[in-house]
């Protein structure tokens, strides 16, 4: 394990460089430009229907070798990135990714040594690109509903720093109320959410939010989008909301053949981001603002999903903002186990690993 208090290096970067050592991850691709992701153990083996690599001809090693296995299959072997690492970590419910993660830490303006708020936890993925951001002398406190997430979230995020990061904390409860508790009034920089139902946080995120601090919430459908632009801006306090949708798409590049790939991940979701004004200030009414109108009940009602009449002035009950409504991904107890205690082992090694170059 390393002591980076003692070694005056930040925590973590002993994995990310020197020879390669037991206790780490390592991604292994092939001639065919497949990845897999192994932990390295000293006597460890792995096994695939090319044969048997051990383990022993990476440890000690740089990286960036060719390795050959038993069956004569070669691998390039190097650490993953913090990209790759987050997309090959164990996972319980759907992460944030890298694309959209790095436009978070940007929008929101983290910056080291920040006090960040987070929710839901989930898998951990977006906890590591926020606690890299805010540093040793940055605090993220993480709040999550989901027992069994939150101890995912903490060995993912343990096994990709080797050690537990001195400027975290995993609360369990409900973010809408829990961090009222436990956040002094106006003392968070960022707020960062990436949850079901955002709006339900807005007297939280007001309370505990500094002036001029900013709110990115991640949302997975224009619904979400809406619901939540639309509260922001009804409770005053906050500037007016700035909605960003991430696309990326790579490129394929062989000779006079240059060109989009023909596949890319088209939707992750969507941010919207707003910033906190002064106590007892409100937002300045915009001009193109005052043109726009207020969606009838009859709108309202055809994206929510709900029944409406003519001459109704109200939908009928509003949506249920669940997991199946929105079509999202599930978790069931028995998978986040799995999930959990996979994470755990990977976590415990990777606090093994020698703090030497
Ligand atoms: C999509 S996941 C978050 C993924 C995470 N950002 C990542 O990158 O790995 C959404 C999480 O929000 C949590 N959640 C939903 N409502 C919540 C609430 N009111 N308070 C705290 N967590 C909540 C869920 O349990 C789930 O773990």
């Amino acid at each position: 394990m390393s002591d980076h208090s003692t070694t005056g290096r930040a925590v973590g970067a002993h994995m990310r460089t020197g020879a390669l050592k037991a206790g780490e991850r390592v991604q292994l691709t092939d001639y065919k430009g497949r990845r897999s992701t192994i932990t390295l153990a000293e006597a460890g083996q792995w096994h695939t229907h090319h044969g048997v690599l051990h383990h022993d001809a990476l440890i000690g090693q740089p990286e960036g070798i060719v390795v050959t296995n038993e069956g004569g299959h070669q691998y390039q072997v190097l650490r993953p990135l913090l990209n790759d690492f987050v997309l090959s970590m164990p996972r319980g419910p759907t992460v944030v990714y890298p694309k959209d993660s790095a436009q978070i830490v940007q929008l929101a303006d983290v910056f080291p040594g920040a006090h960040v708020l987070e929710a839901g936890v989930g898998s951990g993925a977006l906890s590591i690109s926020l606690l890299r951001a805010v540093g040793e002398h940055g605090t993220l406190h993480s709040y999550e509903l989901r027992e069994e997430f939150a101890e995912i979230a903490r060995a993912n995020v343990d096994a990709f720093f080797g050690d537990a990061h001195p400027g975290w904390q995993i609360h369990q409860g409900d973010a809408a109320v829990v961090p009222t508790d436990i956040e002094r009034p106006g003392s968070v920089d960022r707020v960062v959410l990436d949850m079901l139902a955002p709006w339900d946080c807005l007297d939280m995120v007001s309370t505990v939010l500094a002036p001029g601090g900013v709110w990115v919430s991640y949302v997975a459908s224009v619904t979400q989008l809406s619901r939540l632009a639309e509260a922001v801006r009804d409770s005053g306090g906050f500037t007016e909301p700035e909605a960003h949708e991430i696309m990326l798409r790579t490129w394929h590049l062989d000779g006079l053949a240059v060109r989009p790939d023909h596949r890319m991940v088209a939707h992750t979701g969507f941010l919207l981001s707003v910033r906190r004004l002064a106590d007892g200030q409100q937002p300045l009414a915009l001009k193109k603002r005052e043109k726009v109108s207020e969606p009838a009940a009859e709108d309202t009602a055809a994206w929510a999903g709900t029944s409406w009449q003519a001459g109704q002035e109200t939908a009928d009950q509003g949506p249920v903002w669940d997991e199946a409504n929105l079509g999202t991904r599930t978790v069931s107890g028995r998978k986040a186990r799995r999930v959990r205690s996979h994470a755990q082992s990977i976590a415990e090694a990777a606090q093994e690993v020698p703090d030497g170059r």
